[in-house]
């Protein structure tokens, strides 16, 4: 498919204040002379900001990084989740017309985008709410047909469900994503046929569905308030961060974390090198009355994360509101005294007061010291 320019642009293009200062620390994460690296960060940001990608929001994220705009443009134009043009203002629904999905029905889901949007892809609806095109796999084959609405997938879709949804669109409403024929997941439609005994007790949304239920952000657009920015190097300039705002590891700056003289991200996975929170910190944790933050962690310490469903008790749901609280690896919450144990308890959301009732940190020492650590 030719990708151009829309013919009609606006004037000009900025980055809001918020999303400035996020660019800006994008930019910071490359060495000098590589800025151009943030490019595709950047071009999202700004079509977040607006809706689509314009040619001056182009040219400014150029100009930003220090590139020819013929480079930008390549970029902007070679990848799909680029769009050139207007989209929907409630929603862009973005098709997958690829083999599986295909002869899964992907067809009928066209025809309905056809019939209820425009008979042309990449055109606005005639009250301008909505848009819809045919993109290429999107990863979900297994539970095709399927289509991206937003950030979020809407899967197994028959052409009724589709006008269902698109029409709650049109209300105001955001619709649950994930499987809409009743499959938690991909398992077999009648049923999983292994791993049954995870089947008794596990939520009632697959974690990617809980996640987009608890962020509740499907279809809305950036405004630089959604994610923390995470670039320690450049904290000094910035305020301390918010109450429940993830934390990331002190770069490995040779700046000794604790009387270790071991570094956080150096760190071994034993209790005796964990970093502690400042006094003042806890203090005010205390004064809230739902115990103190333990320490933690944005992202796991290797690549490998570590499987934290081994605790009795911690699904894979259960996981990630743990990781979501920073807290990724079995040491840490082996470590865990009674006030840390009552934070995680009054902020493991969906799941509060599970921690002490399921004995989480007896289980994870034991588990560690069966691991030999
Ligand atoms: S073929 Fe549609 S998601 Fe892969």
């Amino acid at each position: 498919m030719l990708r151009r320019l829309h013919p009609e642009q606006p004037a000009s293009f900025a980055f809001t204040p918020a999303n400035l200062e996020w660019a800006q620390a994008q930019i910071s994460k490359y060495p000098e002379g590589r800025q151009a690296s943030a490019i595709i960060p950047l071009l999202w940001r700004a079509q977040e900001q607006e809706g689509w990608l314009t040619r001056p929001a182009i040219e400014y994220v150029a100009s930003m990084l220090g590139m020819a705009y013929i480079r930008a443009l390549e970029v902007a134009t070679f990848y799909f989740m680029f769009q050139l043009q207007p989209v929907g203002s409630v929603a862009n629904i973005q098709i997958c017309g690829t083999t599986t999905c295909m002869i899964c029905g992907a067809e009928d889901l066209v025809g309905v985008c056809q019939e209820l949007i425009a008979a042309k892809p990449h055109t606005l609806s005639a009250d301008g709410k909505f848009s819809w095109e045919e993109v290429e796999c999107l990863g979900a084959c297994a539970n095709a047909p399927m289509a991206q609405i937003g950030k979020d997938y809407y899967e197994n879709l028959t052409a009724a469900r589709l006008r269902e949804i698109i029409a709650e669109l049109a209300a105001g409403r955001v619709p649950v994503p994930g499987p809409q024929n009743g499959r938690y997941s991909s398992e077999p439609e009648g049923g999983p046929t292994t791993l049954v005994d995870h089947v008794e007790g596990r939520n009632s949304h697959n974690a990617s569905v809980r996640l987009a239920l608890d962020i509740g952000d499907t279809v809305k657009r950036i405004d630089g308030t959604e994610v923390p920015i995470l670039t320690p190097w450049l904290q000094a300039e910035r305020p301390s961060p918010a109450e429940g705002e993830a934390t990331e590891p002190t770069p490995g700056a040779g700046v000794p974390a604790d009387d270790t003289g071991v570094t956080v991200q150096e760190a071994p996975a034993t209790t005796a090198a964990r970093a502690e929170r400042t006094e003042p910190a806890k203090a005010a944790d205390r004064a809230s009355g739902s115990g103190v933050k333990p320490v933690t962690l944005s992202s796991p310490r290797t690549d490998q994360r570590e499987d934290l469903t081994r605790l009795e008790g911690v699904d894979a749901d259960t996981q990630a509101a743990l990781n979501e609280l920073g807290i990724w690896h079995l040491d840490q919450i082996a470590a865990w005294t009674a006030e840390e144990l009552a934070w995680v308890d009054a902020n493991l959301k969906g799941h509060a007061g599970r921690a002490s009732r399921e004995g989480w940190v007896a289980a994870a020492q034991a588990l560690l010291k069966a691991d030999g650590n």
